[in-house]
């Protein structure tokens, strides 16, 4: 079993690499791979606004390039006072390459935190198995 309280606090690390350079809003995420390692991921934003991507999906897609196919959880990290909300996009790439299973810990800007696993955050969604 993980330490979850350590997730989130890696998480809030993280967020010290955010590049937030049009909104000022900058978010963590630590994803943890059933092996064992933690990948650390941070928004990173452009100037052609579209091109933002979010903290989740850099660290999903570095997890996957090292190999990493199975995950645990993933706990992301905000300064907001509600407890930060994984966008659609980042749902759809998380439930897709991380799983069902895979625990999402929301974390304010307190260090509070809050659980939901993705298939709950996004019901219904689509895959791989609509395209045969
Ligand atoms: N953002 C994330 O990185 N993750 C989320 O869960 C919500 C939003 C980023 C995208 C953008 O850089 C900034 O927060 C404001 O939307």
């Amino acid at each position: 079993m993980y330490d979850a309280k350590e997730l989130v606090h890696q998480a809030i690390n993280a967020k010290s690499k955010a590049m937030p350079t049009y909104s000022d809003f900058h978010v963590g995420a630590a994803l943890l791979a059933k092996s064992g390692k933690v990948y650390l991921g941070a928004n990173i934003e452009n100037s052609s606004y579209g091109l933002t991507i979010c903290a989740e999906r850099t660290a999903v897609f570095q997890a996957v390039l090292e190999g990493e196919r199975e995950f645990e959880a993933i706990a992301i990290a905000g300064d907001s006072d509600d407890y930060i909300s994984p966008c659609g996009a980042c749902r759809q790439v998380l439930v897709e390459l991380c799983g069902k299973t895979l625990q999402v810990f929301m974390v304010n800007g307190k260090g509070e935190f809050k659980q939901h696993s993705i298939d709950e955050l996004i019901p219904y969604s689509f895959g791989k198995e609509f395209l045969k």
